[in-house]
Order: structure tokens, then sequence, then C-alpha cells
């Protein structure tokens, strides 16, 4: 894994991040503002979280790479940005911020279950099916606020995967065909489940702004497909390395 690249990725990042316009009064009716309000602040909720876990993971999983527990931390960092940015669009829109929710008491449960491979697992699963929901906003809800904040964190959530697929590239590379495809098969049973619970959680939000389950589903499988495309080239690419230790010392005797 290239984490130099991804430390300065995120530290460049931070720059000259442009800021949506929210004293701008929204078009869109009361209704559904009341709506998005709602589904906005789950999300918002799910962006929170000082990454304390997570990175201890790190620590314990790869603890030479400091410079990957670096990259991690400025990745939690802009996640938490985006969660500043929800607030925001929820506060716009009369709601309020929200402390628990059932979906982010079991995400947070069964992500740090597992183990970080796992926990790294599910992030990216929460940011596909993130990115549908977060594309079909900005397409559909005909208010400039929602689709500046939808584009500064669609740019974010695609390099998010992209630095989750380098970190899972180097791992799956060391993984057998029959293991891979079973590591495969289950990163596909969580992401429909992940795709399910978001439809069932935000699909009042989402139907109200004219997009239906049959586009939200087809985006999401679109990212997951892509993702797992992108994790295959990124394995397959990796030097394959046959000169261990012992077969080098084998030699020699
Ligand atoms: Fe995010
Ligand atoms: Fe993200």
């Amino acid at each position: 894994m290239n984490s130099h690249h991804w430390l300065n990725y995120y530290q460049s990042n931070k720059e000259s991040r442009l800021e949506p316009k929210w004293n701008l009064p929204s078009p869109l009716p009361r209704g559904l503002q009341d709506l998005l309000a709602h589904s906005l602040s789950h999300f918002q909720l799910g962006e929170t979280g000082e990454g304390k876990f997570l990175i201890a993971q790190a620590q314990a999983e790869v603890p030479d790479d400091l410079i990957y527990h670096e990259a991690l931390r400025l990745f939690v960092a802009e996640e938490q940005e985006h969660a500043r940015l929800l607030e925001r669009l929820v506060q716009r829109f009369g709601g309020t911020i929200i402390q628990n929710h059932w979906t982010h008491s079991l995400f947070r449960l069964v992500r740090r279950a597992l183990g970080f491979k796992f926990e790294i697992q599910l992030l990216v699963i929460a940011e596909l099916v993130g990115t549908a929901y977060y594309r079909l906003m900005h397409a559909r809800t005909r208010d400039p606020v929602v689709e500046e904040m939808c584009v500064l964190i669609l740019n974010d959530e695609a390099r998010h995967v992209e630095f989750h697929a380098d970190w899972f590239g180097a791992y799956l590379s060391r993984l057998l065909p029959m293991e891979m495809a079973l590591w495969r098969t289950q990163f596909q049973f969580l992401f429909i489940a992940a795709a399910c619970v978001a439809w069932f959680d935000h699909r009042a939000a989402l139907s109200a702004s004219g997009a239906d389950r049959t586009e939200f589903f087809a985006d999401a499988r679109r990212e997951c497909i892509c993702f797992l495309r992108q994790l295959e080239l990124q394995a397959n690419a990796a030097p394959c390395d046959r000169s261990s230790r012992s077969s080098v010392a084998c030699r020699r005797r």
C-alpha cells in the first residue's frame, strides 16, 4: 500500500475547500425539508466518531506503518468534516441532530466485533451505499445547497473508497483464489444487507425527492461492482514475491 501517497492526499485535501452557501433559502416544500432533515440526521450520526478504536486496531494490525496510521487519522477527520456539513444542512432544514439510532448502534457493534479488516470492510460498504444515497440526492433534490454539499462529500467518498481499496488490494493479494472467492461472497452478502437497511431507513426522503427503490439499488450495486473490480485489479497488480527467507535458506543448504 502506498501510505505516503494517501497521507499527501489527505493533507492537501484539507486545503481550500469550498463551503456551501448555507444562507440561501431552500426552494423545497416544508414537508420535503422535514423528511430530508430526518434522513440526513441519520447520516450525520454515522459520520461522527473520533476513530480511536479504528486507529488502535490499525496500530495492532500494521504496527510498523506509521504513515498509514496518520493517513487513517486524517481520513477520520474528513469524515468528521462530513458530519459538520451534514449538521449544517439538517439545521438549515429546521431539523435536530440525533445522538443515537438503532442503525448506528448496530453498525458500530458489528464493525467492532471482528477486528480491523472487518471494520474497514464495513466502513467501505457504508461508503458505497452512502455514495448511492448522495448521488441520488444530488440528482433529484432541486436545492443548490444540497447539491453543493453532495458534490463535496461525493468527491471525498470516491477517494475514501480508493484508499481502502489500496489497503484491501494488498491484503487480498496474499489470499488463495478460493479464499478470495469466499471473501468476495461474504462482502457481497454484507453489502446487500447494508443497502436494504439504508433503503428501509431513507426510503421516505429518497422517494419524496423523486428517486425510487430500483434506482437506489441499481446505483448502489454499480458502486459495489466497481469497488470489487478495483480490488481485483490491485490484487492482480501486486508483485508476485516468491523469495521468502525459508526458500532462500533451502537453496543455500
Ligand atoms: Fe463520509
Ligand atoms: Fe468516507
